[in-house]
């Protein structure tokens, strides 16, 4: 089984993920977590180009599309698909769906899409649902340095095109939606009740 977890930067995904984590594993699944970018060569390079001062370079959106669509099969070969071949439950913390909400913010969002076509869908989307007052509390919080892409303009329009993506998207895989604004010690009940009768 293949899950994707996504929710815009600062939606509490971390620990969400942890929680899921253990909720699959008390229902017997063989856990393997991973993320995007991808902890190999192509997706350091990204978190490179995040990090960076010039924020506005010429064409850095495009080739970050693309840098982002490469990863992903890249991961694909060398990660996702050897570990569902073992019988793993894979969890993937961002997918698909992080390009086209993110990306399309700055470049053509039927563009960001076409790219992305060799990636195949998951079998169940969690999408963590969560305020941009509630998110851009929790960035303060935890970073120091803001990323590209953390500003409240930005994380509205990520948040729109999350819910374009995912309605165009429906019917094609599960859909979980989880409430980003709960504390910490609510996330696993929340997680038993909107999976209960999923998995
Ligand atoms: P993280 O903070 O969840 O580790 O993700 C790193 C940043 O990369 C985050 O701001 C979201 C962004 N991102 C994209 O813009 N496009 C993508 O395809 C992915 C996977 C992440």
């Amino acid at each position: 089984m293949f899950i994707a977890v996504e929710g815009i930067d600062g939606s509490g995904k971390s620990t969400t993920i942890k929680e899921l984590g253990k909720y699959l594993v008390s229902k017997g699944h063989n856990l393997f977590l991973t993320a995007e970018p991808t902890d190999m060569a192509s997706g350091k390079q990204i978190r490179e180009v995040l990090a960076q001062k010039d924020k506005e370079s010429p064409l850095v959106h495009e080739m970050l599309a693309l840098m982002f669509a490469s990863d992903r099969l890249n991961h694909l070969r060398e990660q996702i698909w050897p570990a569902l071949k073992e019988k793993k439950t894979v969890v993937t913390d961002r997918y698909l769906f992080s390009s086209i909400a993110y990306q399309s913010t700055r470049v053509n969002y039927e563009w960001v899409k076409g790219i992305n076509r060799f990636a195949m869908l998951p079998d169940i989307l969690v999408y963590i649902e969560v305020s941009i007052d509630k998110a851009l509390d929790r960035i303060d919080v935890f970073r120091h340095k803001k990323e590209l892409y953390e500003t409240r303009e930005f994380l509205e329009q990520i948040s729109a095109n999350y819910k374009k993506v995912i309605s165009e998207f429906e019917g094609m895989m599960k859909i979980v939606y989880l409430d980003g604004n709960v504390d910490m010690d609510e996330i696993y009940s929340d997680i038993e009740k909107k999976f209960e009768g999923v998995i």
